[in-house]
């Protein structure tokens, strides 16, 4: 022990890279339980920008084990590319392993997401369109591809077989797409598998073993609470369980093991894709966090819908995945408005609910019930205690700690990793947990 988890609280991009990061040099493993190359971190070190998408952020410090988890589809295209852009800049990545019960996104999974997405028209999910979809599809209907496959081309074949027979009518018949062939398949994946070779472990024994001797490993969700398949706004969601759970399950480490669930929270709300989204602005306002936030998604470069913070979001997450803390990032973007709206309750048809509402239809009914906090206009961006915050900053996030019934233990006060508040320790105290001697 310990385990620390990191969450997504709201619809992913809220700096989960930037918080793993700042606990990267304390942690021994960095695990990615879940997603794929639909992820997207900008870590800025030392004014440097990294961009990550299917690599766990612990990859960026010496010393951690980046570790991606069965729970994970991996795009080998994706995967090497990523590797060969770090290797180029500098960055070691020779201690990545991976789960050889990990899922392949193969090149027609790539294909299906964008010819489904086509086909449901109006109601198409806004997908980042690499394929996790129908890689999870095929995973659940026990027709995937995992990494052990590639380094048994009989099997290999044969499973490629199994899952082109399906594809291929889907393709052919309905989508009107050529054929995939069997060969091109199985030939592009098995090139794959030297690459892979030295990186590929059992990463269920090698992360419980390392727990046994004391050493601290970081589930980092991709994702986020309410893109989650269960609990987030179905069907506008990505196809994994990036909550507390399914880090579990997509690292092999039992709920009993876990020390720490880190809820990551923006300051604000931001959400790529379609889908409800009660305190949306399309207003000035939503330009503003838009252009102030920066908020562009780094996968696919698609502006970010922005909203104002809605607090019966966060105490949903802060339920499902049992937060014992939450970050609290990008507060420095709230400055220079007069009065900040946080969202307290939902007025849906006349009804007013604090709680989250049960049922889609109210959730897409919800208009915003706000509570105006008085704004600051001081640069806050050099402060480094809550001490140093102006009165108004505080007690914006004093309000938000009160609403989400969790501790804030860290703040974000600017991009780098250095421009952080801290208020309370992120891992439990390291001399109750390792070993004596350890
Ligand atoms: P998919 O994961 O590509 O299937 O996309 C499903 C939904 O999840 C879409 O609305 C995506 O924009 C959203 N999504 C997937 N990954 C991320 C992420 O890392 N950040 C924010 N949204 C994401």
């Amino acid at each position: 022990m310990p385990a620390v988890m990191i969450v997504g609280a709201q619809w992913g991009d809220e700096g989960k890279g930037k918080a793993t990061d700042l606990l990267g040099e304390s942690v021994d493993y960095v695990v990615k339980p879940n997603g794929g190359n639909n992820a997207g971190h900008t870590v800025v070190i030392h004014g440097e920008k990294f961009e990550l998408k299917l690599l766990p952020a612990g990859i960026l410090s010496p010393g951690v084990t980046p570790v991606i988890g069965n729970g994970v589809v991996v795009d080998l295209e994706a995967l090497s590319e990523e590797i060969e852009v770090l290797k180029a800049r500098g960055v070691d990545t020779a201690r990545l392993r991976i789960s050889a019960n990990a899922h392949v996104v193969a090149p027609y999974h790539r294909t299906l997401d964008k010819v489904t997405e086509r086909f449901l028209g109006k109601r198409a999910i806004g997908t980042t369109g690499r394929g996790i979809g129908p890689a999870y599809m095929d995973k659940v209907g026990r027709l995937g591809i995992r990494i052990q496959d590639l380094f048994d081309e009989s099997i290999l074949r044969q499973k490629v077989e199994g899952a082109l027979r399906q594809k291929n009518a889907l393709l052919v018949k309905l989508y009107n797409r050529r054929e995939v062939e069997i060969d091109e398949i199985t030939e592009q994946l098995l090139g794959y598998a030297e690459m892979l070779r030295p990186m590929v472990v059992d990463t269920t024994t090698l992360l419980n073993d390392a727990l046994d001797r004391g050493e601290v490993v970081l589930m980092e969700g991709g994702q986020a609470t309410f893109l989650d398949v269960d609990h987030g706004t179905y069907p506008f969601v990505t196809s994994s369980n990036p909550t507390a759970g399914g880090s579990c399950t997509g690292s092999g480490i039992g709920p009993t093991r876990v020390d720490r669930v880190i809820g990551i929270v923006k300051a604000y709300t931001t959400r790529v894709g379609a889908g409800p989204f009660p305190t949306e602005l399309e207003d000035e306002w939503g330009e503003f966090l838009q252009r102030v936030g920066g908020e562009v998604g780094v996968n696919t470069g698609r502006p970010r819908r922005c909203g104002w913070y809605d607090a019966l979001m966060i105490r949903y997450a802060a339920r499902v995945n049992g937060f014992t803390d939450l970050v609290l990032t990008k507060l420095d973007v709230l400055t220079g408005i007069e009065e900040v709206p946080i969202c307290v309750a939902y007025d849906v048809d006349g009804t007013i609910h604090h709680e989250m509402p049960m049922t889609q239809t109210e959730f897409h009914h919800a208009k915003p019930v706000y509570e105006m906090m008085p704004g600051w206009s001081e640069d806050i961006s050099t402060c480094r205690t809550v001490e140093e915050l102006p009165a108004a900053a505080r007690a914006y996030v004093e309000r938000l700690e009160e609403l989400a019934g969790c501790r804030i233990s860290a703040i974000g006060v600017g991009p780098d990793r250095a421009d952080t508040i801290a208020v309370h320790d992120l891992l439990p105290d390291p001399a109750q947990q390792r070993p004596a001697g350890a």
